[in-house]
C-alpha cells in the first residue's frame, strides 16, 4: 500500500502563489507518486481557493480551531487530492495570503498559522479516520506549528506520526511575540528552549526544526550555508546541532506547466532542435515592453523587487548594461524603494529599459521564451525557480554562487567552454562590480554566436526534472515510516 503523507503548506499552484514555496508544494504529489506516496496537500481557504474547488465535501468540523470556526473540506485539483481548511476567521480576506492591501503583515497571522498547523496535527493524529496518514511534511514558517502540536499536543499520543521540516526560505522564521503563547494552547512544558521559545518569543520555524524528525532544505548548498550566521539568521547554532538530521534537495520544475514545446503561453513554441523560433517571442517581448527592437542581448528580470533578490543592484547596474549593447525588460513588485530607482534608471533609458510591476503568470512565461538571458542576482537563494526556468527556455541564466544557484547553474569559465558544459555565468558577491562584470562577461559569450549557442543548448538538455528529487523525498518519508513502525 502507498505511504500517506499530508503535505502542509500556505501556498501551492494552481491555487494560490506568491512564490517558488507555491510552485513546490503544488509539484510534489505527482513528484513523489512514481515511488509509492500518496500525498494529500492541506492549504488554507483563502478566498481564491475556496472559489476554484466549488462545491466541495465536507470532513470534519472545528467549533473553535484556536477560537475560530473552521470547517475541512475535500477537493482534487487534476489528480491530487487536497484539504482545504475553511476558516473564513482567519483566511475570508483581501490580498496576498499574508499581508493586507498595503502589504502589511496580518496582525494575527501567529493565529491564523498556528490553526494550519492545529488542523494539520488533528488531522495527522487521527482526528478524521479517514483521512489518517504516515508522516506529516510541513513547509516553512507558516506550517511549522503542526510538529509542534504532534509534538505536545496530539489529537491521538499513538502512534507518533513522523515529522518532515522543509526549510524553503530561512529569512522568513515567523518570529512572535511571547505573549501569543498564553494563546497557542500548548501545554506549558513546550514553552522551552527544547519546545516553541526561540530568543524569548514564540518561533514558528524553530519550532519545526526543534521538533522534526527530518529537516529539509531546497538545495545542497543552502544546507551547508545555513549553519553560518550571515545564512542561518539565528537559527544556525540550531540547525548545526541538528546536522545529521538535514539534507540538501534541490527543487524541480514541473515541465507540465515550463516547457517551451507545449507551453501555451508564448508567441511561437520550440524545442532545443528549434530555437531559432524564440526570435519571434523576443519581438513580442520587445513590443509588450516598449523597447527598440534589435539583434543586441535582451536580458530579462522576473522576481520579488527585494534585497534578497539583489534587485537593488539593478538600477546601479543599467548604465553599464545599457552602454554595453543590453537591454532590460523586468517584471516584478515588491520594496517601493527599489521600484522607484527602477522607474528613474528606466527613464533615463528609454526603448533600453522596460518594467512591468505586479505579478503576471503569463507575461513571466514569455519572458523566459524570448529573453536571452535572465538575472538572478540574489545574496541568497535557498533554491531558485527562475534560473531553473531560464535554463529549460534557452534563457541563459546570470546568477551570484549561492544557494541553489551555485548547484543549478555551470559557470561559462574556460574549463567548462573547453569541455562543452557551461550553462550559464556566475560571479561571487551580489554587488555593483560582480554583477557588472558578470553582465560583460555574457554580452561577450553572447557575441560569439556558436558558443552562446552551445551553452542555449546545454541548459535546455540539462534534467531539472522532480525524478531524482521526488526519489529523494520518498525515501526520505519510507526511511521515517520504517523507523517509526
Ligand atoms: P522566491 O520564492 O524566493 O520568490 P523562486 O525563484 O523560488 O523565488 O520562485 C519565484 C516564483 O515566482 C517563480 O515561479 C517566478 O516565475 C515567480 N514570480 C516572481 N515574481 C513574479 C511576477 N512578478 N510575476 C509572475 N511570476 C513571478
Ligand atoms: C523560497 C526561496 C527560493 C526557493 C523557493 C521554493 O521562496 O526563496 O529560493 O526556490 O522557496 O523552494
Amino acid at each position: 500500500m502507498a505511504l500517506r503523507v499530508l503535505s502542509v503548506a500556505s501556498e501551492a499552484v494552481p491555487l494560490v502563489k506568491t512564490g517558488g514555496l507555491a510552485d513546490v508544494a503544488g509539484a510534489l504529489p505527482a513528484a513523489v507518486a512514481p515511488h509509492g506516496i500518496a500525498m494529500t496537500t492541506l492549504l488554507p481557504g483563502y478566498p481564491a481557493v475556496i472559489a476554484a474547488i466549488g462545491k466541495a465535501k465536507r470532513v470534519h468540523t472545528w467549533d473553535a480551531l484556536l477560537g475560530e470556526p473552521a470547517r475541512l473540506l475535500t477537493a482534487k485539483i487534476g489528480d491530487t487530492p487536497l484539504l482545504i481548511l475553511d476558516a473564513p476567521g482567519y483566511f475570508e480576506r483581501p490580498g496576498n495570503p499574508y499581508t493586507d492591501a498595503a502589504g502589511k503583515d496580518w496582525g494575527d497571522n501567529w493565529r491564523r498559522f498556528a490553526a494550519l498547523g492545529r488542523a494539520a496535527a488533528d488531522i495527522a493524529s487521527g482526528a478524521v479516520k479517514a483521512l489518517s496518514c504516515d508522516v506529516l511534511h510541513a513547509h516553512d514558517w507558516q506550517a511549522a506549528m503542526a510538529i509542534a502540536y504532534l509534538r505536545f499536543a496530539p489529537f491521538r499520543s499513538e502512534p507518533r506520526i513522523p515529522t518532515v521540516m522543509t526549510i524553503h526560505n530561512m529569512a522568513f522564521q515567523g518570529w512572535f511575540d511571547p505573549r501569543v503563547f498564553g494563546s497557542l494552547e500548548l501545554p506549558a512544558p513546550a514553552w522551552s528552549i527544547d519546545g516553541v521559545e526561540s530568543y524569548g518569543g514564540v518561533g514558528f520555524l524553530k519550532s519545526g526544526l526543534q521538533l522534526a524528525d527530518m529537516i529539509t532544505t531546497v538545495s545542497p548548498t543552502y544546507a551547508g550555508e545555513i549553519v553560518r550566521p550571515e545564512f542561518g539568521m539565528g537559527l544556525e547554532g540550531l540547525v548545526a546541532l541538528r546536522g545529521d538530521r538535514v539534507r540538501g534537495i534541490v527543487n524541480g520544475i514541473d515541465s507540465n506547466e515550463w516547457s517551451p514545446e507545449t507551453d501555451s503561453a508564448l508567441a511561437a513554441r520550440y524545442t532545443a532542435r528549434t530555437v531559432a523560433k524564440r526570435t519571434a517571442n523576443k519581438r513580442a517581448l520587445e513590443k509588450h515592453f516598449g523597447l527598440d527592437e534589435g539583434d543586441g542581448p535582451l536580458f530579462i528580470m522576473v522576481s520579488r523587487l527585494t534585497w534578497q533578490k539583489g534587485a537593488d543592484l539593478i538600477p546601479e547596474v543599467l548604465d553599464h548594461l545599457v552602454g554595453n549593447g543590453g537591454r532590460l525588460a523586468i517584471l516584478g513588485s515588491g520594496d517601493p524603494a527599489i521600484v522607484a530607482a527602477l522607474q528613474d534608471g528606466a527613464a533615463r533609458h528609454p526603448g533600453k529599459v522596460g518594467l512591468q510591476f505586479g505579478y503576471d503568470e503569463a507575461l513571466s512565461h514569455r519572458m523566459q521564451s524570448g529573453g536571452d538571458a535572465i538575472l538572478v542576482p540574489s545574496r541568497f537563494e535557498p533554491c531558485g525557480l527562475t534560473q531553473l526556468y531560464g535554463l529549460a527556455y534557452g534563457c541563459v541564466p546570470v546568477v551570484t554562487r549561492t544557494g541553489g544557484l551555485a548547484d543549478t547553474v555551470i559557470d561559462a569559465n574556460p574549463a567548462a567552454l573547453a569541455a562543452g558544459v557551461a550553462t550559464g555565468v556566475q560571479f561571487d558577491g551580489a554587488h555593483y562590480h560582480g554583477l557588472a562584470s558578470a553582465i560583460s562577461r555574457t554580452i561577450a559569450l553572447y557575441g560569439q554566436t556558436p558558443v552562446w549557442k552551445q551553452i542555449q543548448h546545454n541548459g535546455m538538455a540539462a534534467d531539472f526534472s522532480w525524478r531524482r528529487s521526488g526519489a529523494e523525498y520518498a525515501r526520505i518519508y519510507q526511511q521515517l515510516a520504517g523507523d517509526s513502525a
